[in-house]
């Protein structure tokens, strides 16, 4: 028999209409690359998305949404298992075991909680939360994921995932947990808005500082060439001094395969107008035909349905298995379980 190829697991949250370029340089364009060498489970994790209260149409919508982006991206839903988190009951029952391994202190350490609560105040904070990245490490541990491909802001999370894992183990006996790896890839880790290039480009962020893979040519343009750089002259690699500079060359060297050595010997001599301008250009026709196919996808919402409730189907019988698998290590459910 084949030896089975390593599994690796993903997710985004659908809190949004459009995913930004970060979410796909970041991200997604990873989870396509590594469908080839590995058994991929991709997930749009509406659990998640719960935490900052939704409104339930708007909410429904986006799951379609986001997934119709993941297969228009290039997620292929034969070779690898795309699903609905909520559709994959063990998710839930999972995080309940991982949250009674996991200290108060632990958790309340995550930064992402911290900056979130921090901007919605103590009224809105709920305790899912709080309670974010033991779901992110039970959707990892469910699937005995090795590797997670995700953005740089998802590191502290990835270790916390790491940490229960290495507890179930240790705890429970060996062959309890995988210890999942971060998969995250140096040059487009961070992509940073384009207003703000100290920050991270972000769907809570400056509208302007975002570009949505679902933005019209005309709106990508004007972001483009409205993004802040600095107020010098010359096109050169410096992150921490033309910082804005860095990003756009980022995003060219990512979508266009050339490196950023290349772009900016093929720069020199020329003004940031002329950057923008050509990189501009280079993301419209990187978009064009992802959001022609994500439209094709969103016409026909039975169809998308269907592979959603197949993708769920194969998800769930994994998840199963690994469930019964833990479960049985903490004392719950059959005797025989114990065995599995
Ligand atoms: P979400 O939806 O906030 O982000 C989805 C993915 O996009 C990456 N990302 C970025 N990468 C580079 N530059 C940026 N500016 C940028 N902004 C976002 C994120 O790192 C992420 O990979 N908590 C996860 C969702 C999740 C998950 C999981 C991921 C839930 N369960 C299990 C992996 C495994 C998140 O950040 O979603």
């Amino acid at each position: 028999m084949p030896t089975p190829k390593p599994r690796v697991f993903s997710g985004i949250q659908p809190t949004a209409d459009s995913l930004h370029l970060g979410n796909y340089l970041g991200a997604l364009k990873q989870w396509v690359a590594l469908q080839d060498d590995y058994d991929c489970i991709y997930s749009v994790v509406d659990l998640h998305a719960l935490t900052v209260n939704p409104d339930p149409a708007v909410l429904r919508h986006r799951v379609r949404a986001t997934a119709a982006q993941f297969l228009a991206a290039g997620v292929d839903a034969e070779r690898s298992i795309l699903f609905v988190q909520s559709q994959v009951p063990q998710h839930a029952q999972l995080t309940w075991l991982l949250n009674c391994l996991t200290g108060f202190g632990e958790a309340g350490r995550m930064t992402q909680f911290k900056d979130k609560s921090a901007k919605l105040g103590e009224k809105s904070i709920t305790v899912g939360l709080f309670d974010y990245p033991i779901l992110m490490a039970a959707d990892i541990l469910l699937y005995d994921a090795r590797l997670v491909p995700v953005g740089e802001d998802q590191r502290q999370h990835l270790e916390l995932s790491r940490t229960l894992a290495a507890r179930l183990n240790s705890r429970y006996g060996e062959g309890a947990a995988v210890v999942p790896e971060a998969l995250i890839v140096k040059q487009t880790a961070k992509i940073y808005d384009l207003q703000e290039p100290g920050a991270k480009m972000s769907k809570t962020g400056h509208p302007a500082g975002i570009i949505e893979l679902m933005d019209d040519p005309k709106t990508i343009a004007k972001r483009i060439k409205s993004a802040v750089t600095d107020s010098g002259q010359e096109i050169t690699w410096d992150p921490r001094e033309k910082p804005g500079v860095a990003n756009l060359l980022s995003i060219y060297s990512a979508l266009t395969g050339r490196t950023v050595e290349q772009l900016v010997n093929d720069y020199q001599g020329k003004l940031y107008g002329h950057l923008k301008a050509d990189l501009a250009e280079v993301v419209i026709e990187a978009l064009a035909p992802f959001r022609e196919r994500t439209a094709l996808y969103l016409q026909d919402p039975g169809q998308l349905d269907r592979v959603l409730d197949q993708g769920a189907e194969r998800a769930e019988a994994i998840a199963r298995t690994v469930y019964q698998r833990v479960a049985a290590r903490f004392g719950l459910g059959q005797a025989g379980a114990a065995a599995g």
